[in-house]
């Protein structure tokens, strides 16, 4: 096995009752990848994200983490192999402030003096050091997406997924956003489920288009979003 390769399903398959979300997918992640997964609503990508995170058991077929197969794996043991997921229902501690929601993720792997740290340096990293006492139900919708993936980069994760970053931010913080991502990425590989095309174009180099639990078609980002079948899926045209 390719040594680089960090991340690979094998004919990873779901299945709802009657939906088949996953049908055999296999995809390869390479270290330090920023890989992108675009695709329709329904498509699959977020039912991938929980495979791989341990938060859903596929019905069949495999994921192996460097080398090692991880099917079945909880989220806790997941975790603690320094993987990092942001998914697209926040999951933040309201009634805690945003300090203190990074503490406590920090605080899981580390001890007390290190953790106080490690949230100063995220507290910086992501600008929030102006809403560090403030309890994270008081935040924006954009302010706590920010805040989570600070809970996720308090883990310390060599592969960071997240789901749909850029929903619901204003302009400036999908600066933000785009900013944080391409620098987590200087050190740590990452996958991005996004829908909107701006922000793809903005941060992908390969992607991964997923349709009706199937890879459609695997490219840089210009082969992708000038391909005319990509096009027709996004608007509706191919089912
Ligand atoms: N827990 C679930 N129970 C039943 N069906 C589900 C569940 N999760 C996802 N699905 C279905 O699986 C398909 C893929 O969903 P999802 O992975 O969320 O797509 P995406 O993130 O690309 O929008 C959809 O048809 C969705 O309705
Ligand atoms: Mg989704």
């Amino acid at each position: 096995m390719n040594n680089s390769i960090v991340v690979e399903a094998r004919d990873l398959t779901v299945r709802f009752d009657g939906v088949v979300a996953l049908d055999a997918v296999n995809l390869k992640l390479q270290k330090n990848e920023l890989r992108c997964l675009i695709g329709p609503n329904g498509a699959g990508k977020s039912t991938f994200f929980k495979c791989l995170a341990g938060m859903q058991i596929p019905t069949s077929g495999e994921m192996i983490v460097k080398g090692e197969p991880t099917t079945g794996f909880d989220p806790y043991r997941i975790a603690r192999l320094g993987i990092g997921i942001k998914t697209q229902v926040p999951s933040v501690m309201n009634g805690l402030s945003v300090k203190e929601n990074i503490w406590l993720a920090a605080r899981r792997t580390n001890p007390t003096k290190r953790a106080n740290k490690i949230v100063s340096d995220i507290l910086d990293r992501l600008n929030l050091g102006d809403l560090a006492s403030l309890e994270v139900s008081t935040l924006a919708h954009g302010q706590r997406q920010i805040v989570e993936l600070g809970i996720v980069l308090a883990g310390d994760p060599w592969l960071v997924l997240l789901d749909e970053p850029a929903a619901g931010l204003t302009g400036d913080e999908v600066e933000r956003m785009i900013s944080v991502i391409k620098e987590i990425n200087d050190y740590a590989t990452l996958i991005v489920v996004e829908h909107d095309m701006h922000f793809i174009r903005r941060i992908a180099k390969m992607v991964t288009v997923f349709h009706r639990g199937r890879v459609l078609i695997e490219e840089d980002v210009d082969t992708v979003l000038s391909d005319p079948v990509v096009r027709d899926v996004y608007l509706g045209k191919r089912q």
